[in-house]
């Protein structure tokens, strides 16, 4: 090619290139997948139980925000005043009279007891011979887990659950369902077919080598596809022989990105039960005899971990999801959340709603109990039972303020699980899923609490947000969620107005 030619042809690239940018509409107007939601949003950006006394440093509130999404991802977000003008033309959704989170995050829960949840009269173990393998046996049906699967997600949504680490029935076809309709609703969900080969009915348990072909299909299918993540699902130690826990170590060896989710150490004779059928000392113990418990290892309940456990869950970053409603309406315990936060050996925690052995679907009632669990605890150290057991730091680390309370659900939840770089806030490039509360919703109570604390166009500043945050979480109750967002499209509305929207009752307050 002669240099004249060459020449022309860069004239003409050069003049092609000129041409398209002096022709294009202002860029924001013209992209058609960006678009804004205006309203008053709370989230976190660091972690509260490093800013005691100070946790409003670890928050941030806009009364006025805007939220900036490019097809479902965060791309902006702060003050309206301050973005609106960078974004001319933005197609904006507003909501007002309501405060908007990021989606809560359960950390535990069980997608086939939708249909089972608050069993009367029992103990973990009972409970489960009496009422939960039988009806997880149901699940073996497809239509009958396709049907109960559908339930399960309608009910997270309602409750502003946008993400869940979930065990699955122990059957295959299951848990592709529950992996197909997190897909349908494009949901970031983990989980995993939970298996048992011991202390189980024949029919329902999983020889060590089906769980390990099957697990090891649904990893290849399903893991890091779309929004879906795997956990290698030991039920628990209590119904794990050594093979299956060998299968589990060995697919943790061969999927090193992949979740473990388990139980551990939640009901006394479960836990005494596990430790000596092992050989070993303790609970914890069993599972790191099989290499099962590091980053992205989550522990359900934890109530009854030794001081020495915390500590090594602690080395090993592994997690413990904290499941108050279940603790409660089973009886296992109360979790130590004080000593599991003690700045000197933290453990990861994720809080859960462990539906059906948690008699809730809503993290806002697992706020609430965890709250009367931290204040139980205290019983025991201030000192009055025993005043040699008196520890007002522990004390203080029990009090679950609405910081610890509502980081725990959302940027605190997702760190718990090794999620935070999808999930948890509204930071730039984040997964847009959030919830829009109703801080009315409930009770007719919640609306003369909320009256004391601001006036009906919600919080305008901080401290403001805290005390109707906390109200939510202590007067009011899941019909504080009027909407839920996933990846920037609304996917569930509360269909009803509640007798406290339609009909305001209460005290007058002067
Ligand atoms: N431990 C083993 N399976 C279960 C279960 O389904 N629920 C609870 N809470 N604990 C368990
Ligand atoms: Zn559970």
């Amino acid at each position: 090619m002669t240099t004249n030619a060459r020449a022309k042809i860069l004239l003409a690239f050069f003049s092609f290139i000129a041409l398209t940018f002096s022709t294009l509409p202002s860029a924001w107007a013209a992209d058609s997948n960006l678009k804004g939601i205006r309203g008053s949003f709370f989230d976190f950006v660091d972690d509260p139980w490093k800013h005691v006394g100070k946790e409003e440093e670890s928050a941030r509130f806009y009364s006025d925000g805007l939220l900036v999404l490019d097809n479902g991802i965060v791309k902006d977000f702060g003050a309206y005043g301050d973005l609106s003008g960078k974004y001319p033309g933005l197609a904006v959704t507003k909501i007002s009279g309501r405060l908007i989170l990021p989606g809560f995050i359960s950390g535990h829960i069980h997608v086939p007891q939708t249909r089972v949840l608050g069993a009367y009269g029992q103990q973990l173990l009972p409970w489960l011979q009496d009422w939960i393998f039988p009806e997880e046996q149901k699940y073996q049906d497809p239509a009958y887990a396709k049907k109960g699967t559908k339930l399960f997600f309608d009910d997270l949504l309602a409750g502003g659950t946008t993400t869940c680490l979930a065990f699955v029935a122990p059957f295959k076809s299951a848990t592709e369902e529950f992996f197909d309709e997190a897909t349908r609703r494009n949901m970031r969900v983990i989980g995993g077919l939970a298996g048992i080969d011991r202390h189980a009915p024949p029919e329902f348990m999983t020889p060590p080598d089906r769980f390990y072909r099957e697990t090891k299909e649904l990893i290849e299918k399903y893991h890091n596809k779309g929004r879906n993540l795997y956990a290698i699902t030991p039920r628990f130690a209590y119904g794990a022989s050594p093979e299956l826990l060998e299968a589990c170590g060995k697919l943790r060896r061969e999927y090193p990105d992949t979740w473990v989710n388990t139980h551990v150490s939640e009901n006394p004779t479960e836990t005494k039960t596990a430790a000596r059928e092992a050989g070993c000392a303790d609970y914890l113990g069993v599972y790191e005899k099989y290499g099962l418990v590091g980053p992205r290892f989550v522990g359900g309940h934890g109530v009854w971990l030794s001081d020495d456990e915390f500590e090594r869950l602690h080395n090993k970053g592994a997690a413990i999801a904290f499941c108050p409603c279940s603790n409660l309406f089973l009886g296992s315990g109360l979790f130590r959340l004080g000593r599991a936060t003690d700045p000197k050996c933290r453990v990861l925690l994720t809080f859960g709603d462990d539906m059906g052995g948690g008699n809730r679907f809503s993290l806002i009632h697992v706020l609430d109990e965890a709250y009367k669990v931290g204040m139980c605890n205290n019983t025991m150290l201030d000192g009055s039972v025993d005043p040699r057991c008196q520890n007002p730091a522990e004390a203080e680390r029990n009090k679950l303020n609405a910081y610890r309370a509502f980081w725990s659900i959302t940027l605190g939840g997702a760190v718990g699980l090794y999620a935070d770089k999808w999930i948890g806030n509204f930071n730039k490039g984040k997964e847009a899923d959030f919830v829009v509360l109703d801080w009315n919703g409930g009770p007719p109570a919640t609306r003369w609490h909320q009256s004391l604390i601001c006036d009906d166009n919600g919080p305008k500043n901080m401290k403001e947000a805290e005390n109707l945050l906390f109200g939510i979480m202590a007067v009011g109750d899941d019909r504080a969620v009027d909407e839920t967002w996933i990846m920037g499209k609304r996917a569930y509305k509360r269909a009803v107005e509640t007798a406290a929207n339609v009909a305001p009752t209460g005290p007058d307050v002067q």
